[in-house]
């Protein structure tokens, strides 16, 4: 079967499609998935154009793709899953120490080795091909209403989990929050001011992206304030933003991975408020920061940092029934992210220069899923 792979991993790079043996069920809860569709992200570009990811130990070569959408076309027979169900996959997989308490129940999105591993990002082959075979706990079963949007059920159990994280942590007091601010508009920072919106509190979107970019037509569309970070003659920083509409934030939402701004941001985080860092940052960059400064509102003010990565099949879920909630609110909203589709083929010519908000590789072409079962595989028809 055909994959789309790094090859290379440690060298200079190359992306190429190549063929790949099929996997096939071997085990007896296990779950043999066609893969619909693929969506590519931030964490994909530095994969295939920086310097992040692991091949599988003893490979040089690593199967990318993270966000998927497939559906089921043969299930080991104690499999919780049928063929024909429309699955989304989780990422990563567990450590193998006794000792990672939390990879030994089911939160490897806190392993503590550090030994986990992360389909089609780090020692594991991932999901830029036509099956993947796994055990049926890794799989989460979508509603068909999902179908034109799934694998944005993944980037959304980044946001969920932060959100379940902030519950948690905010119930240290009595907290009513009104505002967030999103700094980023990429699929990941709009994903997040979608939910703060569904959510109801008061979004502003900080970003680098013109005003009438796509991007920032979705922010005012549902409702919130979209400030370019860089327009001439606009706020000079992200305090002087803050100081301008007089307001600093109970939530903030770190999703530029462009470290300097994640210091900056608790300076405008309101008393008590959380911050949360959610951008990978795989550069060396070193920034000045007004230590004491911060230092002392974080402490006089009960501000909260915190760092959030992956995610639970919990996390999945909810994201799955937000995502349907954001479609039900601002129709297309989630769609709308997709503005560049590729086939499985073309993927070494994704140039993430020119993808405007989301890629997203059509493993099968819709046409051949969508109405109805391609050739031969009536496993996967499902009518919408
Ligand atoms: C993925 C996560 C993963 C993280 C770090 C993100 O793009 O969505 O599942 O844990 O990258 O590798
Ligand atoms: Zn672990």
């Amino acid at each position: 079967m055909k994959a789309a792979k790094v090859t290379n991993m440690k060298g200079s790079k190359t992306i190429r499609v190549g063929d790949h043996p099929k996997p096939s069920i071997t085990q007896p809860n296990e779950v043999l998935v066609k893969v619909l569709a693929v969506g590519l992200d931030g964490t994909d570009r530095e994969i295939m154009t920086g310097p992040y990811g692991e091949a599988p130990s003893g490979e040089d070569e690593l199967i990318f793709g993270h966000e998927a959408m497939g559906v089921v076309v043969e299930s080991g027979k104690e499999a919780g899953l049928a063929p024909g169900d429309l699955v989304s996959i989780v990422v990563r997989r567990p450590c193998h120490d006794p000792a990672c308490v939390n990879c030994r129940n089911g939160r490897s999105d806190f392993c503590q080795s550090g030994q986990y591993t992360e389909r089609g990002i780090k020692g594991a082959h991932g999901y830029l091909t036509e099956y993947i075979k796994d055990e049926d706990r890794f799989f989460i079963k979508l509603p068909e209403a999902c179908h034109t949007f799934g694998m944005m059920a993944e980037p959304q159990s980044i946001v969920e989990k932060v959100w379940d994280e902030v519950q948690h942590i905010q119930q240290r007091l009595i907290w009513e929050p009104r505002s967030a601010l999103v700094l980023g508009s990429g699929p990941l920072g709009l994903l997040a001011a979608l939910t703060s919106r569904c959510l109801d509190l008061n979004v502003h979107v900080w970003s680098m992206s013109a005003p009438d970019s796509p991007e920032a037509k979705l922010i005012e569309k549902i409702g919130g304030v979209y400030q370019q970070s860089n327009a001439e003659g606009g706020p000079s920083s992200l305090s002087a933003y803050a100081e301008s509409i007089g307001a600093h934030f109970d939530l903030i939402w770190e999703c530029t991975g462009y470290s300097p701004l994640g210091f900056e941001a608790m300076d405008v985080l309101a008393p008590n408020g959380v911050l949360a860092m959610l951008g990978l940052s795989a550069g060396g960059r070193k920034s000045e920061i007004p230590a004491d400064k911060l230092n002392m509102e974080m402490v006089l003010e009960n501000k909260c940092v915190i760092g959030s990565v992956n995610a639970a099949r919990k996390h999945f879920e909810t994201g799955i029934y937000r995502l349907q909630q954001m479609e039900s609110r601002w129709s297309g909203a989630v769609t709308s992210l997709f503005t560049k589709r590729f086939t499985l083929d073309e993927v070494p010519q994704v140039d993430f220069n020119h993808i405007g908000i989301k890629a997203v590789v059509d493993v099968v072409p819709v046409e051949q899923w969508k109405f109805g079962a391609a050739a031969g595989e009536t496993a996967y028809s499902f009518s919408v």
